[in-house]
């Protein structure tokens, strides 16, 4: 697929994607979100990235859904198209994606951020759900993501009043993992990922997946799936050597396997 709404790299191991489309703060018109995924769904299954960063520019991850397409649209329009569905393909992706957001995340750039697994956030990072500014609400899992990682209270003044948090909030609050200066922030990502890279490469799916489970089912089917998941860990070489490496005091060699 050639791509005009996006920039892909591959730095060392690290799948970066890079929104763009400047011209409008990185709005998610139909474009962009289809090459997002298609490059998301790449680097998933390139043996060559160990993990995914999507960021934006300085000024703004995402500000949100492209209004200017969504203007017009009837109800059956947006249930045809899908609109919302096509978000949904954030929870297949099976590696750890990783949102480097400096500036503007709005709307559906914060679900989008809050989608992913962790967030490095530049100093100037803002998020917010403005839909009802313009008579509407969160279409791609704001309201539930938003309820479960802040609270009731916050995630309501958030969709409901347009409260908008600034880094340092979102860092109290939980939102994000780490702020970081904007000129360095992507770097930090980077780093970030690379870390993970490190790590015994199917441990980090079953991590991902179980902490997953905890956003999705009630805490007794979470914990089952937290048990399969770390009782199939012990059918791989790297678990065995991961504890081998520890009773020898030495590093760990990673095969994936
Ligand atoms: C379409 C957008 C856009 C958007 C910005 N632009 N956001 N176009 N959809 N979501 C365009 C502007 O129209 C403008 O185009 C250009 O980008 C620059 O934006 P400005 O507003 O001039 O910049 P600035 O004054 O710096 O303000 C930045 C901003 C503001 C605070 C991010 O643009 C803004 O409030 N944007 C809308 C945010 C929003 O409401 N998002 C929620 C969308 S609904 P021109 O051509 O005039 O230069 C949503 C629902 C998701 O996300 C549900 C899933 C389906």
């Amino acid at each position: 697929m050639t791509y005009t709404s996006i920039l892909t790299e591959i730095r060392g191991r690290i799948g970066i994607v890079t929104l763009n489309r400047p011209q409008a703060m990185n709005a998610f018109n139909t474009a962009m979100l289809t090459e997002l995924f298609d490059a998301l769904d790449v680097y998933d299954n390139d043996e060559r990235v160990g993990a995914i960063i999507v960021t934006g520019n300085e000024k703004a991850f995402a500000a949100g859904a492209d209004i200017k397409e969504m203007a017009e649209a009837t109800p059956f329009d947006m249930i045809g198209q899908g609109r919302v569905e096509k978000w949904d393909r954030i929870r297949t992706i099976k590696k750890v994606v990783i949102a480097a957001v400096s500036g503007w995340a709005l709307g559906g750039g914060c679900e989008f951020a809050i989608s992913c697994d962790m967030i490095v956030a530049s100093e100037t990072a803002k998020f917010g759900q403005p839909e009802i500014t313009i008579g509407v609400i969160p279409g791609a899992g704001g309201t539930q993501r938003l309820a479960r990682l802040l609270g009731k209270n916050l995630a309501m003044e958030m969709v409901i009043n347009n409260r908008t948090l600034t880094a340092p909030e979102a860092l109290q609050f939980g939102l994000v993992n780490r702020v970081v200066p904007v000129d360095g922030y992507l770097t930090a990502a980077v780093a970030f990922a690379e870390e993970i890279d490190a790590r015994a490469p199917l441990a980090v799916r079953m991590a991902k997946d179980s902490v997953n489970a905890a956003f999705e089912t009630t805490l007794a089917e979470g914990l089952k799936a937290e048990k399969r998941n770390f009782y199939t860990l012990f059918s791989t070489e790297d678990q065995k050597e991961g504890m081998k490496a520890f009773i020898e005091k030495r590093k760990p060699n990673w095969k994936g396997r």
